[in-house]
């Protein structure tokens, strides 16, 4: 099984995404600071996969604050907080993941525990969060291979897979779960630019499993659909509004336009920790921009001339009118999603 990252005595075990595939290294970082650098930094991707890493930087850095008392720990608890949740602005499970060590940190003051006690259970609260994200998981999992025909071609976006998680997957979860189920599944992974995450993360877990994955640019997707090759396309989530509006990877929306015009199911799986019900719709989901540089280079390799204007928002958003069903760990919610995402969430 992929390890995408892992709690240990030294500090929170990570595999470097920046490095897959062509290098498997496995570096610790020791204290919240460089956990928040992980994930600023991609070391660490995928919306559920930092709501994980943000709960063990809490833990961290709650274990090592300069703090003899409970009382002195208040302020540095709200600054640990405010530096990870910095890190990353789209995905909502980096803020969900923060807010439920603080919920807990708030229960444990509130009952006077000791300094030891409120660190000790952080860690094992951070250790529970990396459990259920892959319980969550396998659950979407079950739900959605019933989505998925047998002898079914995939196409899937970005890499919501288990190295976007603690393990197993979102959207490769269901196909994993398909092909667990006895069901020949083959998969088309977008290369997903600038960041490749398609090329470089899908496709070396999907070979690793060896679950049939054919390599694709982006601006392939449509031609392929066209030509009757895909069945129907699976991706994750950063963030869910109310109205079942879904911010993804960039490029996301146009798969979604593509697949609505060649007929195709359009499925986004996502635990309910992506939904944010605080929101009504797509349009306030914040979208991260990120450097010019992962546009105009590839490995330092320079593509673009010096000077020109360059544009890299890391996220759009899929309005809910082309998005078939959205599988949670918690059932399936069909349109209208702000009925049937609010049953999921609430049951
Ligand atoms: O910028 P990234 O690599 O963190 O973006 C990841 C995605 O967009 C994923 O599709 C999403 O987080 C779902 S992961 C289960």
């Amino acid at each position: 099984m992929i390890k995408t990252l892992e709690w240990t005595e030294e500090g929170v075990m990570m595999i470097d995404q920046r490095l897959l595939p062509t290098e498997e290294v496995y570096p610790v970082f020791k204290n919240y600071l460089e956990v928040a650098f992980a994930i600023k930094e991609m070391v660490v991707r995928g919306a559920p996969a930092i709501g994980v890493a943000a709960a063990m930087g809490v833990a961290l850095g709650v274990r090592d604050a300069a703090a003899d008392t409970p009382e002195k720990l208040d302020g540095i608890f709200d600054h640990i907080c405010e530096v990870l949740a910095a890190t990353r602005p789209t995905a909502v499970n980096l803020f969900w993941g923060i807010e439920r060590m603080r919920g807990l940190y708030q229960k444990l003051r509130s009952e006077n525990k000791s300094l030891n006690e409120i660190r000790a259970a952080l860690i094992d609260e951070a250790k529970l969060v990396h459990k259920e994200d892959i319980e969550a998981n396998r659950s979407m999992g079950r739900f959605g291979a019933d989505l998925i025909p047998d002898g079914a071609t995939v196409l899937t976006h970005c890499n919501a897979g288990a190295l976007a998680t603690a393990g197993y997957g979102t959207a490769l979860g269901v196909i994993r779960a398909a092909v667990e189920a006895g069901k020949k599944v083959a998969v088309y992974a977008d290369e997903t630019r600038p960041f490749l995450q398609g090329a470089r993360l899908t496709a070396w877990e999907l070979h690793k499993d060896q679950i049939p994955v054919t390599l694709i640019t982006d601006n392939m997707a449509g031609h392929f659909m066209k030509l009757g090759k895909i069945d129907c396309v699976v991706v994750g989530a950063d963030r869910i509004a109310s109205n079942g509006d879904a911010a993804n990877k960039i490029g996301t929306y146009s798969v979604a336009v593509l697949a609505k015009e060649n007929n195709l199911p359009f499925y986004v799986a996502a635990p309910i920790s992506t939904l944010d019900l605080n929101i009504e719709t797509g349009e306030q989901i914040p979208i991260e921009e990120r450097s010019e540089l992962e546009v105009s280079h590839i490995k330092g390799i320079q593509l673009s001339p010096d000077g020109i204007s360059i544009a890299n928002p890391a996220f759009d958003v899929t309005p809910n009118r082309y998005i078939s069903a959205i599988i949670t760990e918690k059932g399936i919610a069909r349109p209208p999603f702000k009925e049937s995402l609010k049953k999921l969430a609430e049951g």
